[in-house]
């Protein structure tokens, strides 16, 4: 590990940089508030800062305390996070919401285990929370900090291996500034994120550069390192959009899967593609629906969606029914109603291509 100096050169000129040069703007920088630091925190562990921005002011102008979040009903709240994913995401902050409000009474925890031993906060957001709101000496460790600290220091041990997260987050403790904790987190942050890029870093810009090990030794392009290859999951859904009368059917998703809580159309999840076409025969629907009863009015093209471990590809199948469905698992809905429901981004984007029009056809 590197020296005293180096340690101290590392801490304080990032410190520098943070205080002359850094002008990255964002509405939660400064803040003490505990609710909005840890929402914001939340919103950017899902997206970029660029498109985290209009969800954080949604939240904070609809529920401007954790009291009045914790009082929201979850569909309401799972509506506002359409489209950032992770949906368990959502949940968590629901539930933390509901116990800070009635076993705290509001008052957001305000020591590191306090903050921790909530829902949905790990060591990352703990450390964020308890130095931006508290002033408590606990170092963020996030990507941005895995690239700063194994390039400067020229560290190959892969970032997702137990040896790596532990040496990582020693090192990471050992150059915060402990009296400027909170600083010293957003600094770094904001330095990895504009300066110490992933692809293209300001290297010819850079304040750290005459002790920076990746640069002097031309390893800026392979640190940090990861181990694990992501093998993707290909998933096929075919989602039945059943008209009856006006109204259309759709379920709540259950737990275990992605998109928990959130609503969908009728679906069929296929192992492999299918090509569909009007004459498919779908045998998972006629166990629904019988073929009499049903006729096919559109067919979608195919829509796709990667999430970090699985691509998704899927389709649309808008059909009239001619009798109800028998099956009492759906919900029969109004346009409107359903309108107000949460539903993945998937589904939204369908609609959206169809100008939110299920009656066009
Ligand atoms: N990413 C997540 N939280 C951040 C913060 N507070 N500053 C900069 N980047 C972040």
């Amino acid at each position: 590990m590197a020296s005293n100096v180096t340690n101290n050169f590392f801490t304080t000129t990032l410190l520098t940089w943070h205080q002359v040069h850094n002008n990255r703007t964002m509405p939660w920088k400064g803040e003490k508030d505990p609710y909005k630091i840890w929402l914001s925190e939340i919103i950017l562990q899902q997206t970029r800062v660029e498109q985290g921005l209009a969800y954080y002011d949604k939240f904070i102008q609809h529920y401007p305390t954790i009291k009045k979040l914790a009082k929201a009903n979850d569909d309401s709240i799972f509506k506002l996070w359409e489209g950032l994913g992770y949906y368990s995401r959502c949940k968590n902050l629901i539930a933390t919401a509901k116990i800070v409000a009635h076993t705290f009474n509001g008052v957001f925890p305000n020591t590191y285990d306090g903050i921790i031993a909530l829902k949905g906060i790990g060591p990352y957001t703990a450390a964020a929370i308890a130095s931006f709101a508290f002033n408590l000496p606990f170092a963020v460790v996030d990507g941005n900090v895995y690239r700063v600290l194994s390039r400067y220091f020229g560290i190959n041990t892969p970032i997702d291996s137990t040896m790596g997260k532990n040496e990582f987050a020693k090192l990471a403790h050992l150059l915060l500034h402990k009296q400027q904790p909170g600083s010293y987190n957003q600094a770094i942050m904001d330095f990895g994120a504009t300066v110490c890029k992933p692809k293209l870093p300001l290297c010819n810009s850079c304040m750290l550069i005459k002790n920076c090990k990746a640069y002097n030794h031309e390893l800026v392009q392979i640190l940090p390192v990861k181990q694990k290859k992501l093998v993707k999951k290909n998933r096929f859904f075919y989602y039945i959009i059943a008209e009856y009368n006006n109204k259309f059917y759709v379920q709540k998703r259950a737990a275990g899967d992605i998109w928990e809580n959130l609503y969908q159309f009728i679906l069929i999840e296929s192992a492999t593609s299918i090509t569909i076409n009007s004459n498919t025969q779908f045998n998972a629907i006629h166990q629904l629906i019988e073929p009499e009863n049903y006729t096919v009015k559109n067919i979608s093209t195919v829509y796709k969606q990667q999430l970090t471990h699985q691509t998704l590809n899927g389709q649309f199948i808008y059909i009239h029914l001619s009798k109800p469905l028998k099956q009492q698992d759906y919900l029969l809905l109004s346009k409107s109603s359903l309108m107000q429901l949460p539903f993945p981004k998937f589904i939204t984007s369908y609609l959206k291509d169809k100008n939110v029009s299920l009656n066009l056809l």
